[in-house]
């Protein structure tokens, strides 16, 4: 634990025959072993996780609850009968296990896609321990092919698109049939592409800090400590 990571070279063998959502439930499966029986589990957001959601079932008996980062999560979690704790309710976790839309190799990401980062971001935050699952294709190095996601309060959404703009930035407003779409929280989302991101840490405390912004979508501050990434020849376990 602790070292660079290694990008890991495409196994050739059979990569036709295994799908990518395969490669989720596989990761969502080797989740299981780092919940603690008896505890509390932070849970994720997003076609990942629902993965490990659906795999928990199975133990739902040997844990006591989950804190979850989304109304979406919350319902699956309830829907297979484990109790959802309130964040405020539960001091710390001892593990928090979520998806990425990408992933570099020291293990930090960029989340989002789900429009769930700010209570993904939380309950990392109070979690000893990040365990994120993802397939191969989400291992990148250097961040930022895929659009990173901000979450923003709407009356400053033009000036910290400007900002973004000054930095090589293209920040376009999310929206879902037609109308900005609306976060958990109340707020909008901006998806910023063109940026390469070589320095993740750097990159996340600047943007916090802007007036207006909520939670930017890099994960460095809360990074990965682990990382079950699904191949064709099985999970690669990178720490
Ligand atoms: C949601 C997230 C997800 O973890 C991320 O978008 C990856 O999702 P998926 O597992 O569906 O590829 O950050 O806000």
């Amino acid at each position: 634990a602790g070292g660079a990571w290694i990008i890991p070279s495409v196994n050739q063998a059979g990569d036709c025959r295994v799908t990518q959502d395969e490669l989720k439930a596989l990761v969502g499966q080797a989740a299981l072993r780092y919940v603690e029986p008896g505890g509390i589990v932070g849970v994720g957001t997003g076609s990942t996780v629902n993965k490990f959601i659906e795999a928990l079932a199975a133990m739902k008996d040997q844990v006591r609850g989950a804190v979850s980062s989304s109304v979406a999560s919350t319902e699956r979690l309830k829907a297979i009968g484990i109790p959802v704790f309130d964040a405020n309710e539960v001091e710390e976790l001892a593990v928090y296990i979520d998806g990425a839309d990408e992933i570099d190799g020291g293990g930090h990401m960029i989340k989002g896609g789900g429009a769930a980062l700010t209570r993904e971001k939380i309950v990392a935050a109070q979690s000893r321990r990040f365990v994120c699952i993802a397939d191969e294709s989400k291992l990148v190095p250097v961040l930022g092919n895929f659009p990173v996601p901000v979450e923003v309060i709407p009356m400053a959404a033009a000036r910290i698109t400007r900002q973004f703009a000054a930095m090589g930035g293209q920040a376009r407003l999310r929206l879902k049939d037609g109308v900005p779409i609306v976060t958990d929280n109340g707020q909008h989302l901006l998806d910023v592409s063109g940026l390469k991101i070589a320095q993740p840490l750097a990159f996340e405390s600047e943007v916090n800090q802007w007036p207006g912004v909520v939670t930017v979508g890099v994960f460095a501050h809360q990074k990965a400590s682990v990382c079950l990434l699904g191949t064709p020849s099985g999970v690669r376990t990178l720490d």
